[in-house]
């Protein structure tokens, strides 16, 4: 059994008079990717934003190399370095180059070197072949570069872990590829990684595990061949006979 990264332990959250994750458990070995599917508003987002502490939890635990990082008081500014997130709307800054969005945060927290900051986001660039695209401002970029270079923006933190939330769904058809190669290599790279998804195909031939989220849970999760196959849960069974058809 390899070693867990993150594990979630009766995790809950509720906003105000509304449940929104009923007691989550979940563990990802390290290297592994997860795949979250679910209809809209089952609780994935809000999955992703407690594990890297953008909410807080109000049950619970979540462990990060057996450290707890729920702890009410903890120091979250480390605990958001070594979880990265990308979201659907990669909000790079407009008036900044490609590479100048990526150093933007490391220069302030890492405390690195500017010339050994700029020459690891240039290999990264190099590394998922954005290379020529470093010095473009976002408006020069497609969607999908844009959203390549906001992924590097968030692995120049150097995390541990990394979270995407529907990072291809606003992209146009064409250019969900493309990004979805760059999780492929990164997957190939060793990253752990959860991502919240609908490109079911995708999920099929990369996860290592599928979890179907429904009502705050996690209903039913396995290896994509059996879930995708033959879902035990009547809910998963609704749910993929929708989104399959
Ligand atoms: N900041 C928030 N305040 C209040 N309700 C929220 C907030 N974020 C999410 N919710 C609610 O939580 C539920 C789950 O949302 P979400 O986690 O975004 O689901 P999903 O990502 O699966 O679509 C929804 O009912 C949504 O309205
Ligand atoms: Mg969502």
């Amino acid at each position: 059994m390899p070693e867990a990264k993150l594990v979630l332990q009766g995790v809950k959250k509720s906003f105000g008079e509304n449940p929104v994750l009923c007691g989550i458990d979940l563990s990802i070995a390290r290297g592994d990717m997860i795949c979250l599917i679910g209809a809209s508003g089952s609780g994935k987002s809000t999955l992703l934003r407690c594990i890297n502490q953008l909410e807080p939890i109000d049950e619970g635990t979540i462990l990060l190399d057996g450290q707890d990082i729920s702890e009410p008081g903890i120091d979250l500014a480390p605990v958001r370095r070594r979880i990265g997130i990308v979201f659907q709307s990669y909000n790079l800054f407009p008036h900044m180059s490609a590479l100048d969005n990526v150093v933007l945060a490391p220069r302030r927290v890492l405390h690195e070197a500017s010339e050994a900051l700029h020459a690891r986001a240039a290999a990264l660039f190099d590394r998922f072949g954005l290379a020529p695209h470093m010095a473009k401002y976002p408006d020069q970029l497609s969607g999908g570069q844009q959203q390549r270079v906001a992924v590097i923006r968030a692995l120049a933190m150097q995390p541990e872990i990394m979270l995407f939330d529907e990072i291809t769904a606003a992209l146009d058809p064409e250019l969900v590829g493309e990004v979805l190669n760059l999780l492929r290599q990164l997957r190939g790279e060793g990253m752990t990684m959860l991502l919240a998804t609908h490109e079911m195909g995708f999920a099929r031939e990369v996860a290592d595990r599928v979890c179907f989220m429904d009502g705050g849970v996690i209903v039913e999760e396995g290896p994509p061949k059996e879930i995708f196959a033959a879902p035990k849960h009547v809910r998963t069974q609704a749910f993929l006979g929708a989104v399959l058809r």
